[in-house]
């Protein structure tokens, strides 16, 4: 097996993204916010955007050898809110998950924050439809401050959210 590589997407892999991002929110609707038709990364000169810095995002991407996951990072851009950023896009393809891809891209996030000057904690949010996702990030020290009934409503499904924070 090739080693796993996990770092920053670069702009030249945006097309790479771009399909990982749309499989994420297709294969997993009820654990993502966004819809696929009104997201960050609707085309692929928003994903080129986002790769370039332009948005506030960081990617950070597990390439095995090819981008099989991804996290990424948005610092609150008004200045009162600037000292939390928030982990989004949490997403490992089925195929290679159990085998530590994810664990490694939430440390790498968890890293990649703490080289931000003045934040001084993660915050996300994680839906009941996305269990693995909520243990790791317990396992991880990420803890619940709020519960939110009936956040996200899809295909006749409601599922509820919790707001997890981590102080850096
Ligand atoms: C959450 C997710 C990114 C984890 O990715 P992954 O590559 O499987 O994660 P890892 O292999 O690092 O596993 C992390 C932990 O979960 C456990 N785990 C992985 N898959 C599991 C499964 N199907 N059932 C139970 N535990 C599982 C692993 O044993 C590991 O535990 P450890 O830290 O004690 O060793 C992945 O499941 C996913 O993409 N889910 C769908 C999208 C989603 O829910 N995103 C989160 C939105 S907030």
């Amino acid at each position: 097996m090739s080693p796993t590589e996990v770092r920053r997407v670069r702009e030249s892999e945006a097309e790479a993204l771009l399909a990982l991002r749309r499989e994420a929110l297709t294969e997993a609707p009820l654990a993502f916010l966004a819809s696929p038709e009104s997201d960050v990364a609707v085309s692929l000169e928003a994903v080129r955007a986002m790769l370039r810095g332009e948005t506030g995002a960081v990617v950070l991407g597990a390439f095995a050898p090819e981008l099989a996951g991804m996290a990424g990072l948005y610092r609150e851009p008004q200045a009162k809110a600037a000292h939390k950023v928030n982990l989004w896009g949490f997403y490992v393809r089925p195929a290679a998950r159990g085998q530590g891809l994810g664990k490694r891209l939430l440390e790498a996030a968890l890293a990649q924050a703490r080289t931000m000057e003045g934040v001084t904690s993660v915050r996300l949010s994680v839906s009941a439809a996305a269990p693995e996702a909520k243990a790791l990030y317990a396992r991880t020290g990420f803890r619940v401050w709020g519960h939110e009934p009936d956040a996200l409503r899809h295909a006749g499904e409601t599922v509820a959210e919790d707001h997890m924070v981590l102080e850096l």
